[in-house]
């Protein structure tokens, strides 16, 4: 097997939101990222899943350095980004984007086409003339039209915004998008086109993605490897096909078997597995396996000693005692 090229290494990364109480007085830590390491090769799209509240956007704020990390490094281009001097930070940013949930709120309405999707590129040190042809080839790019420049952006529909969150976060030129639930808010019948538009930029332009939706289906079409969270941390990691196909971790098995399934002869009706109890704070998480509360099969030891992530078969990896 040819060998792939790591784009970005994550290593015990945390992100802890402090809590206070009502005088303003810390009273603990929300640990919404909690000792997370993984790796994302580049040229593919690694998934994230998990229920509500579980890290998602967190992780993937803190690896773009939107969020400063509690502990951890993130090595990209063999540079710790989380702790690089701002100096040095400028060049990278580019190369490291984002594209939002909502695309009402994540563009100026007060803003033309033109200054959304040339803000990153002025930035970058272009002429009005380099940003306005860039701008241009960036809308034939998401099947825009380049009268659209002069129009505000609260003149298009939900799908023709999100193609201009797109246009902006390509602008100039990155590496590694963050597609954070990129269709969630949109209208079914255009959710389709912009994952397929990701796709082929993602052909095109050699992007790696990191990405985020509440589908499950629609995760496991579009990513090549899946991360699935719980509590702030990675439970059980692999190929896309392999962890839906046969998923290891209590948690993941029952995350996919609660996915509807559109031929009810495959029967997977009858064996889904309802996950027990309320999701902990991630406040007060478990002492010893995060999922312990909630798992039909935890043992002593389980509510003890937390489990490691570690290789359970090839390519496979899972934080489970018990496998
Ligand atoms: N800025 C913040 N300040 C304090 N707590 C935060 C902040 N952002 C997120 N959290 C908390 O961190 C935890 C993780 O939130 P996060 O948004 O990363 O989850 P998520 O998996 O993306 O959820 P969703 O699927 O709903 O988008 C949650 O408990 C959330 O309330
Ligand atoms: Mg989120």
């Amino acid at each position: 097997m040819q060998k792939r090229e790591v784009l970005l290494e994550v290593k015990n990364l945390k992100k802890y939101f402090p809590v206070k109480n009502f005088f303003g007085r810390k009273v603990g830590d929300l640990k919404a990222v909690d000792d997370v390491s993984f790796v994302i090769y580049k040229g593919e799209t690694f998934g994230l899943v998990g229920e509500s509240g579980c890290g998602k956007s967190t992780l993937g704020r803190t690896i773009l350095q939107m969020l400063k990390p509690d502990a951890g490094q993130v090595i990209y281009h063999g540079k710790d980004i989380a702790n690089l001097p701002k100096s040095q930070w400028k060049d990278l940013r580019e190369k490291l984007q984002i594209i939002f949930q909502d695309p009402y709120s994540a563009l100026n309405p007060n803003w033309t086409v033109r200054e959304l999707i040339s803000e990153p590129l002025k930035n970058a040190g272009l002429s009005r003339e380099q940003c306005d042809t860039r701008v241009r080839e960036l809308l034939k790019l998401v099947n825009m039209n380049e009268d659209d420049m002069e129009k505000f952006s609260y003149e298009f529909s939900g799908g023709q915004r999100q193609r201009i969150g797109i246009a902006r976060a390509v602008a100039s030129y990155p590496e590694f998008i963050f597609c954070d639930e990129p269709i969630s808010a949109l209208d079914v019948s255009v959710q389709a086109q912009v994952v397929n538009m990701l796709k082929d930029l993602q052909q095109e332009l050699g992007l790696t993605y990191l990405f985020t939706a509440h589908d499950l289906s629609m995760v496991h079409h579009i990513s090549d490897r899946i991360g699935v969270m719980y509590l702030g941390s990675m439970v059980e990691l692999g190929k896309s096909e392999d962890v839906f196909r046969d998923p290891l971790h209590p948690y993941t098995r029952a995350l996919i078997s609660a996915i509807p399934v559109a031929d009810p002869k495959l029967g997977r009706e009858s064996s889904r597995i309802p996950i027990e109890g309320e999701l902990p704070s991630p406040m007060n998480a478990p002492r010893g396996c995060r999922f312990c509360t909630r798992c039909p099969h935890a043992t002593e030891r389980c509510r003890e000693e937390r489990p490691e992530l570690r290789e359970v078969a090839d390519e496979r990896w899972a934080a489970c005692h018990l496998l």
